[in-house]
């Protein structure tokens, strides 16, 4: 489908400082549950999509508000941070996870989107998990286009394994009732991709994402 300008933008975003690697740095989260007992449920897989990079991105770090030298201030500025972890609650180490999404007026950097991404938005972004298996992204709330509500894509990578692809949606977002891959999951399966984004100290929003994959 045609992606159209969002209209869920014009929500005032707190304007963070320019991105740098140590805003970036993780910090002693207590994100939880790596560790837990027993088996874990994979989070569920959901399609690539069409927008996938072509080509990555010259700067592909996890800030996608500081695209090379420009800065991006539209939209809410948000951490969306995690953990990795195998069913068994091990973390997976060395593994990378890579996201992607539209900029504040519903555009991806992509040919198939006419190119036309605000270019101070990186759009897409890699981050590195750690030992203790969490990862974190600077980015934005996601915004809804067309007839997609607001999701962030997801996939994770080991090496040159392909381990998950998924998409990761808002809690309480009123589009995801009338998106259409939204409502093809399963309550427990929404559970596990819909998230919440809350206010954080720092002015930004923060959300916590948990990710399971089977192997
Ligand atoms: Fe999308």
């Amino acid at each position: 489908m045609k992606p159209m300008p969002c209209s869920l933008s014009r929500r005032r975003g707190l304007r963070l400082a320019a991105g740098s690697a140590a805003l970036i740095a993780l910090p002693a989260l207590q994100l939880g549950g790596v560790r837990a007992q027993g088996q874990r449920r994979p989070t569920p897989a959901q399609t690539e999509g069409p927008f996938y990079p072509v080509a990555l991105p010259a700067d592909s770090d996890a800030d996608l508000l500081a695209n090379g030298s420009l800065r991006y201030a539209k939209g809410q500025p948000a951490w969306v941070e995690g953990t990795l972890a195998d069913a068994s609650g091990r973390p997976l180490r060395g593994a990378v996870v890579e996201i992607w999404q539209c900029d504040q007026q519903g555009r991806y950097h992509h040919p198939g989107d006419g190119g036309r991404a605000d270019p101070a938005f990186q759009g897409f972004g890699r981050a590195s998990v750690d030992g203790e298996g969490r990862w974190r992204f600077r980015t934005i709330r996601p915004v809804a286009y067309g007839a997609r509500t607001p999701h962030i894509h997801l996939k994770v990578r080991l090496g040159a394994r392909d381990l998950l692809t998924t998409q990761l949606y808002v809690e309480g977002d009123p589009g995801n009732a009338r998106d259409f891959l939204w409502t093809r999951l399963a309550p427990d399966e929404r559970a596990a991709l819909t998230v919440p984004f809350a206010a954080g100290s720092d002015g930004a929003l923060r959300a916590s994402f948990p990710i399971v994959v089977a192997g």
